[in-house]
């Protein structure tokens, strides 16, 4: 049995957060914010919508275009670092509720932004360990609960939103995502973190953002070098290049040094900010959306976060 990616969708919530709105509140230029992030703009959940909300609204639109009722799913995976409550209900179960999934294994995963790819992998396992049919997998943040809007080296690179998929199984070999590879390394714990109930700290995030930026550049690059030499893969054979969208500079990086064309490249950054697992889920339904991505398209996935974490993935979109 092979898992396949059959079906995306998103949501972005309405209100729109312009550079402008930081330029007002703290001693920041749209220059700089452009100039060093390539972001115009972020959209911001509303004060009573919670993540879970976010991720049921992109995960109906992701199984009706499977083709699928909510009762086919036997699994849901949410990657969230701004789950709706600390610890628990995960915010899976509260997906799966607003679905009116009920009787079905739910669980978070927490990898920051490399979390949309930790859930692709977890359910790659299981489809092809026969246990599971049709797993439904979600990036969602409301990172705006997270962010300190006094912190302005971190404050403006965030925004809310939320993207899922379904992942099927299938018996053929054509439909089949090629193949993903996840890593951690916790001795860089420090660069990315949200102080928790154990510290005395306020439980906002924190980054050592230019440290953050130069080991993102070098570990993407080589992850996803390693990821197409192991599948005897050159870049000609990509259609889309679908990286996590943190900055466009380090989007610029990557790709240049692995030689992909722009019109491979998918950047959304400008429009969304770092919306950390939703990230590369938003953007591929972008491309989805825009007819720019049809059924067969070999897409290269690849994102790096907190904990470290980092991965890519190079899957066949085989939806219609
Ligand atoms: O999604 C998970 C992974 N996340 C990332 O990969 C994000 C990685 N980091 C970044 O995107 C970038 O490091 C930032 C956008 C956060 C910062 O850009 P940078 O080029 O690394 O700038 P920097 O931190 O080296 O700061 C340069 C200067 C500093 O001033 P001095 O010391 O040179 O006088 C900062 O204080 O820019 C100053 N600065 C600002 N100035 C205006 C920092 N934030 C701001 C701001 N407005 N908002």
């Amino acid at each position: 049995m092979y898992a396949s990616f059959k079906s995306i969708g998103a949501y972005i919530p309405d209100e729109i957060r312009t550079n402008q709105w930081f330029v007002d509140r703290m001693d920041t230029s749209d220059e700089w914010i452009t100039k060093r992030t390539g972001i115009n703009q972020r959209h911001i959940a509303s004060d009573d919508q919670t993540t879970s909300d976010l991720g049921a609204n992109a995960a109906k639109i992701a199984i009706q275009r499977a083709q699928l009722e909510p009762s086919d799913i036997d699994l849901i995976i949410c990657a969230t670092i701004s789950p709706d409550y600390f610890c628990m209900p995960s915010t899976a179960c509260l997906i799966a509720e607003k679905l009116g999934i009920r009787d079905t294994m739910a669980l978070d995963i927490s990898a920051a932004c490399t979390g949309f790819i930790y859930a692709m992998q977890t359910a790659k396992a299981f489809i092809e360990s026969g246990m599971k049919k049709n797993v439904l997998i979600i990036g969602a943040e409301k990172l705006s609960s997270i962010i300190d809007y006094t912190d302005r080296t971190t404050c403006m690179l965030f925004g809310d939103g939320a993207g899922a998929a379904v992942i099927s199984a299938t018996e053929n070999k054509d439909e089949a995502i090629l193949d993903i590879q996840c890593s951690a390394d916790g001795s860089m714990q420090d660069l990315l973190l949200t102080p928790g109930v154990q510290s005395q700290e306020k439980p906002f995030m924190q980054m050592k953002g230019n440290e953050t930026f130069k080991v993102a550049v070098r570990t993407l690059t080589s992850d996803v070098r390693s990821i197409m030499e192991k599948n005897n893969l050159t870049n000609k054979d990509i259609d889309l290049f679908i990286p996590h969208q943190a900055n466009y500079r380090i989007i610029k990086a990557v790709g240049d040094a692995l030689k992909f064309d722009d019109h491979q490249k998918v950047v959304t950054v400008a429009k969304y900010g770092n919306t950390s697992s939703a990230s590369i889920p938003m953007a591929i339904n972008e491309c989805y959306e825009d007819k720019r991505m049809t059924k067969g398209d070999m897409i290269l996935l690849d994102a790096f976060g907190g904990g470290l974490t980092w991965g890519s993935a190079l899957v066949k979109f085989s939806g219609n």
